[in-house]
């Protein structure tokens, strides 16, 4: 059977830096059922406009480089499907909340800096130990599951786009860096929530958040930010009272279909 193909219109946004204009143009093509946003983006490339610009490479929803608005909505371009937005016309701009450095291609260098602010590793007070390990740093699974649907976040940008309190406050360190804040801080290996409480508990931080939840909404890997946003002030808060959670936090897993397949091809038996 014959894959549906329909004719659709793409508003491209374009802007290239020293042109001074800012706009959008279009282009026309059949697009075959399967086809993704990133695909329509390289026939565009290859057969209409050659300098027309975005940011891909593993086509895969793994390295978090599409990230664009697609008619309106934050979403990854290799995972979006053409067909599926049910629409004639496909509007595309760069993610919203960051410069643009060129057509869909954006600057995302205060996303990185503020997940680079909330230090965003095992912080230990024993370095000796993790210099120089004696035994294993030992991890029940429920102490695991207690922040791991958070540790799937490829750093795609999607919830800075989507947050309308980092659009308005372009210095609120944001749903990325303020999810792995938590991350990290409720991984019981840590012990770096008082070092981290330098950035999280300031007029930018932590407490900026007013949960719109359009992070979680945005999320392309099912990550759910606004939770371990919540979860992050609860433990600031017992912090600064000189108190400590008693409890681990109940936190779902990512929805299955999010779940990367963990399962490895069983070995073929031995014929020798
Ligand atoms: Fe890697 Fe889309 S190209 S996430």
């Amino acid at each position: 059977m014959e894959a549906r193909r329909e004719t659709v219109t793409f508003r491209v946004f374009r802007y290239i830096p020293g042109d001074g204009e800012k706009g959008f143009r279009s282009y026309t093509l059949e697009v075959p059922e399967g086809t993704t946003v990133l695909e329509a983006l390289h026939i565009i490339k290859e057969q209409h406009d050659p300098t027309l610009a975005w940011r891909s490479s593993c086509r895969m929803g793994v390295c978090g480089s599409c990230g664009m608005l697609i008619n309106g909505e934050p979403r990854l371009a290799c995972q979006t499907q053409v067909l599926h937005l049910g629409s004639k016309v496909v509007e595309l701009r760069p993610m919203a909340n960051y410069p643009v450095t060129r057509d869909l291609v954006p600057d995302l260098s205060s996303l990185f800096s503020k997940h680079a602010a909330i230090s965003p590793h095992i912080l230990r007070p024993d370095q000796r130990e993790v210099d120089s390990p004696t035994g294993e740093f030992i991890q029940s699974p429920a102490e695991l599951e207690s922040y791991l649907q958070f540790s799937y976040c490829i750093k795609c940008g999607l919830c800075l786009a989507a947050c309308p309190t980092v659009a308005t406050d372009p210095d609120f360190l944001g749903p990325q860096a303020l999810a792995q804040a938590y991350r990290y801080s409720a991984d019981t290996r840590d012990g770096g929530l008082d070092s981290r409480r330098g950035v999280l508990d300031r007029f930018h931080g932590v407490f900026q958040c007013h949960m719109a939840g359009a992070c979680s909404a945005a999320c392309p890997k099912g990550v759910d930010p606004a939770f371990a946003i919540q979860l992050l002030k609860r433990e600031v808060v017992l912090r600064g009272l000189g108190k400590r959670r008693r409890r681990l936090a109940r936190v779902s897993p990512l929805p299955s279909e999010h779940v990367p397949s963990e399962k490895i091809p069983a070995a073929p038996p031995r014929t020798a």
